[in-house]
């Protein structure tokens, strides 16, 4: 299976910057492409730009959110039908919109249902507090997992990218520099979760599904966190707004 990289930009950049930056990562990165297949998500509004910008190139563009329906009175929300257009992917449940926004898991399940049927690839992000992990506890994660996939039917199943990300370790080095998140510890939560899938499913979803890990991954710490099988590749934040630290990781995987 080949690497999964999904670059998330979160709220940076503007749209001018963001076809710059993307075209910038493509030219450090490409050399690795047969080993690594690499997902751009740019904020809504830049998103049609770099989807033309890089219409012929193997980058998939992703989105970082949608709404639960296609259409109708929801003021503000981005139905995946548009979105389709452009994207082949897209983030749904980052732990910053289930804190921030209170998204809960019943409107995550049925933001994956839909797009899921549209044809679009759900990135369903995942991960336990830093006190449940200092306690050992995985229930949080076992439970999201069984939600994620509560409304999917199982030849859809495997299209759902399930993003491992310990809330704690989103946007900080304190994780990797005490190594709590290492290959061995990423990579058990990844067999957890696929034990968990072939439950719900059967083993051969469960072996389809690409597990990625993410939160502060660098060009530092990506040595450390490498281990197919278990880990298929990294949802990545603030490294991923950068051209050397993407070459250096994409080097270290391939
Ligand atoms: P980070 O972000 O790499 O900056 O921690 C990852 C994410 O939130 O998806």
């Amino acid at each position: 299976m080949k690497n999964l990289v999904v670059a998330n930009w979160k709220m940076n950049l503007d749209v001018a910057q963001s076809v710059n930056t993307a075209l910038d990562i493509i030219k450090h990165t490409k050399n690795y492409f047969k080993k690594n297949d690499l997902v751009i998500c740019p904020s809504f509004l830049a998103i049609p730009e770099v989807a033309g910008a890089l219409a012929n190139t193997s980058v998939k563009i992703g989105a970082q959110n949608c709404s639960w329906e296609e259409e109708g009175a929801l003021t503000g929300e981005v139905s995946p039908r548009v979105l389709k257009k452009y994207c082949r992917y897209v983030i749904l449940g980052h732990s910053e919109r289930r804190m921030y926004l209170h998204e809960t898991s019943d409107i995550i399940a049925r933001k994956i249902d839909l797009v899921t049927n549209l044809g679009i690839k759900p990135i369903v992000c995942i991960g336990e507090t830093m006190e449940e992990h200092d306690r050992g506890d995985t229930s949080r994660i076992m439970y999201e997992v069984s939600k994620a996939f509560s409304l999917v039917e199982k030849d859809k199943a495997a299209d759902v990218i399930i993003a491992y990300e310990p809330i704690w370790a989103i946007s900080t080095a304190v994780s990797h520099t005490d190594e709590k998140v290492t290959c061995d510890y990423a990579g058990g939560i990844a067999r957890k979760i696929r034990d968990e899938i072939s439950k719900i499913y059967d083993q051969a979803i469960a072996e389809k599904t690409h597990i990625i890990y993410g939160g502060s991954v660098n060009s530092k710490n990506i040595e450390h966190l490498h281990c197919q099988p278990d880990i298929q590749g990294y949802l990545i934040g603030d490294a991923g707004l950068d051209s050397d630290e993407m070459k250096k990781i994409f080097e270290s995987i391939s």
